[in-house]
Parts: C-alpha cells; sequence; structure tokens
C-alpha cells in the first residue's frame, strides 16, 4: 500500500487521483485543497482544507501522514517551492524543484536556456531590463514581415493566470500600445519578452521527465477562447481533444519528433545551467507554423485539461512512473504506454466566465450512467470530473471557475465528441459550454489552415 500526498483540487488533480488508485499497488490518497473536490472527497482517506501553498499547514499534515511520495497538481506551489520545503522533510516528490520550475514561472528563462544551450524551437525574441533598444526591436519585428503588419507578442515575465500574455491584433492594437504594455511590465516586473508572432496551430506535448530522459505522452489541442469558433476572451482552456494514434489531424510524425527532441535538451539543459534535476512533467506548448514547429512556452505540470485526455489512457502503472521519476530512472521502466483511444473533453463553465461568471448558483448532473454504452459502441466511455464546484448537502453549486470536465474516450474522435456533448448537455443550471470542440467540421478548419500555410511555404 502507497500512501500518496496530492495537492490541488480541480479537475486535473480529480483524474491525476483517479489514476493513482488504479496503481496494481494499492494506493491511499490525501488531499490538500482550497475547496473539497466531490470527486477527490470520494476516493481519500484524508482531506486538508488549506491554501495550496501554505507551507506551514503542508508540512504539518504531511508530517502526520508521512506519504511514499507526494504529487503537485497546480504551477503555484511548485513556484512557492513545495517541492523544495516537503525535501527537508525527506518526502519526495513526483513535482520539480523550485528552481527548475522556472521553466514555467519565468519565461525569459526558458527563452535564455533554449537559445543558450543552442536548442531549436524559439521565436525571434528579445528580454528587455529596461526601454533601452525597446522601440527599435518592435521595428525590427514588423520589418521581418514586410514593414507593415505589426505581428509581436508582449509577455511578462512571471505566473500570471494566462493572463500575462498580450498578442497584437488581439490584445494590443499597435506598436504604441505594445511598447506601452512593455513599459508597464518592466515598472512590475523589472523583466519583459517581447517576441515574433507565430502564425499556426498550437498543440500540447505533455512527457513525464526524471531529469535525464523525457518520456512524451499522447499529443493534445486545447481550446483556450471562451466561445464557439475560438471566439471571445481567453480561458484556462475550455475542451481539449486527442487522437487514437497519439497524433493530431493536422501534424506530421516529423512535428511530434520535433517537439519530442526539444522537451529532451530542454531536460538536459536544466541539468546543466542549474545542477538540479527536473523531476515531473514537462508541458511544452508548442505551434506548429509553416516550416516546422515553435516553442511558445514550457509549463512545469499537467495541463488542465490536457491531463484528462491523457490519463485515463495510461496502461502503465502510474505509481510505478511517478517512483521512476523520482529515482531517475525512467529508462527503466520501458516504454510509458497509452491506449489507442480518441478523446474529447468539454468544460462546463458558468454563464458569464470568464469575466463575470455567475457564483452560488445550483447545477445538477442529469443521467448519463447510460451515455457510454449508447449509441454506436462498447468503446465508448464517458467520464466526469469536478473542478470549481462546491457540494452541499443539496447538490452542487457554482464557484465562480470551470466547474465539471466532461471527456468522451472511444475508438474515434467522432463518437467521443458525441459522448462528451452528452455529458455536457445533461447538466442544468445557468452554464456554457463550447459544441464546436472535437467536431469533424472544427478539425478540418485547423487542418486546412495547416495545409495552406505550408503550401505557400
Ligand atoms: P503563454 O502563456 O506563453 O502560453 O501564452 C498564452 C497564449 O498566447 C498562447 O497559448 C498563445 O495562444 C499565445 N502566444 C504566446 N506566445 C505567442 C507567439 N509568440 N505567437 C503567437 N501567439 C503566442
Ligand atoms: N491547458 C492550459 C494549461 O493547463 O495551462
Amino acid at each position: 500500500m502507497k500512501k500518496i500526498l496530492l495537492i490541488g483540487n480541480g479537475a486535473r488533480e480529480h483524474v491525476i487521483g483517479e489514476t493513482l488508485k488504479r496503481s496494481r499497488h494499492g494506493v491511499e490518497l490525501f488531499i490538500v485543497g482550497k475547496t473539497k473536490n466531490p470527486g477527490l472527497s470520494a476516493i481519500c482517506e484524508d482531506y486538508l482544507l488549506a491554501d495550496v501553498c501554505d507551507k506551514n499547514a503542508i508540512k504539518d499534515f504531511a508530517l502526520k501522514v508521512k506519504p511514499d511520495f507526494a504529487f503537485i497538481g497546480p504551477e503555484n506551489p511548485i513556484e512557492k517551492g513545495i517541492v523544495d520545503m516537503l525535501a527537508e522533510f525527506e518526502i519526495k516528490s513526483a513535482s520539480p524543484f523550485q528552481t527548475v520550475g522556472r521553466l514555467e514561472s519565468s519565461k525569459s528563462f526558458t527563452r535564455d536556456l533554449l537559445e543558450k544551450y543552442k536548442i531549436p524551437g524559439n521565436p525571434k525574441f528579445k528580454v528587455f531590463y529596461n526601454e533601452d533598444g525597446l522601440n527599435n526591436f518592435f521595428d525590427q519585428l514588423g520589418r521581418a514581415k514586410g514593414g507593415q503588419a505589426e505581428d509581436f507578442v508582449v509577455k511578462a515575465d512571471g505566473l500570471k493566470g494566462g493572463k500575462g500574455v498580450m498578442v497584437s491584433g488581439d490584445h494590443l492594437k499597435n506598436k504604441e500600445e505594445g511598447i506601452a504594455y512593455a513599459k508597464e511590465c518592466l515598472k512590475e516586473g523589472g523583466r519583459v519578452v517581447v517576441e515574433e508572432k507565430l502564425v499556426g496551430q498550437e498543440f500540447s506535448l505533455m512527457s513525464f521527465c526524471d531529469g535525464r530522459h523525457a518520456e512524451g505522452m499522447p499529443v493534445v489541442q486545447d481550446h483556450k477562447r471562451a466561445y464557439d469558433g475560438d471566439r471571445g476572451p481567453n480561458t484556462g482552456g475550455m475542451g481539449t481533444y486527442s487522437d487514437s494514434n497519439h497524433s493530431l489531424p493536422f501534424l506530421n510524425a516529423e512535428d511530434i519528433e520535433q517537439a519530442q527532441s526539444i522537451t529532451q535538451q530542454v531536460a538536459e539543459a536544466l541539468f546543466k545551467e542549474t545542477g538540479c534535476y527536473f523531476k515531473g512533467i514537462m508541458y511544452g506548448g508548442f505551434m506548429a507554423v509553416k516550416d516546422g514547429i515553435r516553442l511558445i512556452e514550457y509549463n512545469a505540470r499537467f495541463g488542465d485539461p490536457e491531463a484528462m485526455n491523457v490519463l485515463p489512457l495510461l496502461k502503465t502503472d502510474f505509481v510505478e512512473i511517478c517512483e521512476a521519476v523520482i529515482s531517475g530512472d525512467l529508462k527503466g521502466l520501458g516504454k510509458v504506454e497509452f491506449e489507442n483511444k480518441a478523446t474529447v473533453c468539454k468544460y462546463v463553465v458558468p454563464q458569464g466566465y470568464p469575466d463575470n461568471p455567475v457564483k452560488g448558483e445550483k447545477i445538477e448532473i442529469g443521467d448519463i450512467n447510460d451515455a457510454g454504452r449508447a449509441g454506436s459502441g462498447a468503446s465508448g466511455v464517458l467520464k466526469t470530473y469536478f473542478a470549481s464546484v462546491n457540494q452541499r448537502d443539496d447538490g452542487l453549486y457554482l464557484s465562480g471557475s470551470r466547474a465539471i470536465a466532461f471527456v468522451g474516450i472511444a475508438d474515434n474522435l467522432e463518437e467521443a465528441e458525441r459522448l462528451a456533448e452528452t455529458g455536457v448537455e445533461s447538466v442544468k443550471g445557468p452554464v456554457f459550454h463550447r459544441k464546436d470542440i472535437g467536431t469533424a467540421e472544427l478539425i478540418q478548419k485547423k487542418v486546412k489552415m495547416m495545409q495552406d500555410l505550408r503550401n505557400k511555404a
């Protein structure tokens, strides 16, 4: 029997907990979360209600539980050094130390690392510590595009919950607005990254990493915009899909090989740079562009929703993977295996999300017990993961962010999408979701966009 301390209370942590519980070794879960996740509550031994960055509370709980290891779901506790704190008490984690966690928490660190170690994947970029040369660099990026288009991205350096990145055309109208935002970032954080705006299709490649070796998972595509047709404000991610061949319809084998190779090189460079092995999940946000792929960013944790696409397909024992990550012997475990199934994940979110979400309203999940069996196949399964909902005696209440994720798992995308839709449609209350995620129509648009882009190259 293994005791595992799991930090976090979202749908991502729900699926992490569920997957750990599937281990053949037998698992007792101990959760630290800000709110009580109904899914995790149902499968854990004990649940500490505390801030996921509260070092004292986590330390006391961990010393009482004496876990075999810890797993950290979200980015903030990694940035705050919860892994480092636990290590002081000889509790190991399958999540990274603070110094290598900078891969996510500092965008300039990651861009500089790729450049220093000559790893491909960076767009044209520059890190500024003051205003010197800022104006010139914006002009340079403009000139590269023929001197008219103002294609640039300005990134605050640090964890901003996805809100620190401003893209020209989307959030910034012209060079003047770009410079003004860059100055704001300098004033606030003393650093800003300005880079070329890339055009293409984004995908997520997450890898298990023991510091020496990175083992890739099936690739996934997220949908950040709130509304159908990729319109509306950016969100934490409204839904995701992955295909049965572990690729995506707009990618070729070389794109994935390149992304995997970049992640492997970054893992090695991180050790050379810091003397610390990155142990945990390296989640690369990549963009397929006209002449290959580029790196948008790295995260030092599982993606949310991406974790819900890949973990239900994991065939290799997750506890054994975590232990190999910690001991540095991931290679010795052999190839990490996933089922060849397509998945579609859709989040139900409160009306008004992300800017003015309704809160405190009751929702109900309809009868979906038969959804996995209905329709065309014995292959289909529908899974439900809880996120920002409060469970009270009389039911579930919205608490303001992404509420419940439904994941359809089937032999093909069409069936997986249908299953996910059955789940989200069953929810009654003031909520909405994206109907188009995982549909043939939207995927075809992405395939066509990539074809047009690459045929022009
Ligand atoms: P990040 O926090 O770095 O993932 O950025 C948030 C989002 O901004 C990404 O998911 C992209 O959609 C967009 N983005 C970031 N960097 C670039 C870039 N260089 N070119 C185009 N879009 C970008
Ligand atoms: N899927 C976006 C994220 O986890 O950051």
